[in-house]
C-alpha cells in the first residue's frame, strides 16, 4: 500500500487523568474546566477567565496552553483549567469520586 504524501495524520485526544485515573479524552471542549464539568468533576470555579485563581489546580504530569493569558499567579506545576486545554495526556491533582471513572484501554 502507497502512503501519499497528503496523508492525514490524527492526534489521539489527550486522556485526563485525577490522580492516575483516567476520567476524559480531551476532544475539542472550549476549556479543561468545561470537559471537567461535564464529567461531573468537582472543581470550584468563580470568574472562569483566568483571573481569580480560584480554579487553580496542581498538574501531576503533563502540559498545558493557554486559549486565554491567564491573569492569576501560578507555580510551574499548576493550571487554571478555566482557561488552558491539555496538549498532552495529563494527570491533575484533584480528588476521583467512584461516578466519574473512565475505563479507557491503553
Ligand atoms: S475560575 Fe477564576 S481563574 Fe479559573
Amino acid at each position: 500500500m502507497r502512503v501519499s504524501s497528503k496523508t492525514l495524520i490524527f492526534k489521539k485526544p489527550p486522556i485526563v487523568r485525577l490522580k492516575g485515573q483516567p476520567v476524559l479524552l480531551f476532544d475539542k471542549q472550549p476549556t479543561l474546566l468545561d470537559a471537567l464539568e461535564q464529567k461531573e468533576v468537582e472543581i470550584f470555579s468563580e470568574c472562569r477567565s483566568g483571573f481569580c485563581g480560584s480554579c487553580k489546580t496542581k498538574m501531576i504530569s503533563g502540559s498545558v496552553t493557554y486559549v486565554q493569558e491567564p491573569l492569576a499567579a501560578l507555580e510551574e506545576d499548576e493550571c487554571l483549567p478555566c482557561c488552558c486545554v491539555p496538549v498532552t495526556d495529563l494527570d491533575l491533582e484533584l480528588p476521583l469520586h467512584q461516578h466519574e471513572a473512565l475505563a479507557i484501554e491503553q
